[in-house]
């Protein structure tokens, strides 16, 4: 089975599956990346957009969130679930961004980045549609020890080698694609990556 085709299979469970008493846990994940209020914001591999509430919260009523995501299905439920008018679905590969050069303040990868196939590929499209000084968050709610754990005791082929690069590894990958700042927390519960334009 493809990638696609194993999230288009979990799309309508999703939310049961893997988010179940998170919400203040997402609530204070989003305050530590301190959106600015009217900003443009891309939630990479957004599923079924669990995260659009907070980032709406965080960036006010001009602000625009767009998810895209490889999966129809996950994409058909964040529709049904999320009807505000300042959010923007597309079905995109993380590789080949549908985007402008320059046309974002955020991206916002939470939960999805190891999944991509072409991790220094989705790097370099994340760069180039990133505004100057925008800013990169790859996030999770594990630790990347316990989320290689976590894939690989799901069983499940698709995702069970699935794991986030090792620090090293993504700070050069980060750097080669012009990214400044970098800073990675990786420990117990949590891990975010960042890294600014
Ligand atoms: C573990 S789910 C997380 C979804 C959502 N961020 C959440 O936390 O509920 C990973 C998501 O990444 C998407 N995905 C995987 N590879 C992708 C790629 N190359 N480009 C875009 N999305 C991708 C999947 O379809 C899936 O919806």
């Amino acid at each position: 089975m493809s990638k696609r085709e194993y999230f288009d299979r979990y799309a309508h469970k999703w939310d049961q599956l893997c988010h179940l008493e998170t919400e203040d846990k997402l609530e204070k994940l989003l305050r530590c990346f301190r959106l600015r209020k009217g900003s443009q914001v891309l939630d990479l591999g957004c599923g079924t957009g669990i995260l659009f509430p907070h980032i709406l919260k965080a960036i006010g009523k001009k602000g625009r969130v767009f998810g895209v995501d490889l999966s129809e299905q996950m994409l058909l439920e964040a529709r049904r679930k999320h009807r505000n008018e300042n959010i923007f679905l597309i079905c995109a590969p993380a590789e080949n961004l549908p985007f402008l050069p320059g046309s974002l303040d955020y991206v916002i990868a939470f939960a999805s980045f190891p999944h991509f196939e072409k991790k220094a590929k989705a790097i370099q499209e994340i760069n180039r549609v990133l505004k100057r000084g925008g800013r990169l968050f790859i996030a999770h709610l594990l630790g990347s020890k316990e989320l290689q754990e976590h894939h690989r005791s799901s069983g499940d082929i698709e995702v069970m080698r699935d794991i986030l690069p090792a620090e090293k590894v993504l700070k050069r990958m980060l750097k080669r694609e012009g990214f400044k700042k970098i800073l990675i927390i990786d420990k117990p519960s949590l891990y975010i990556a960042c890294g600014s334009k």
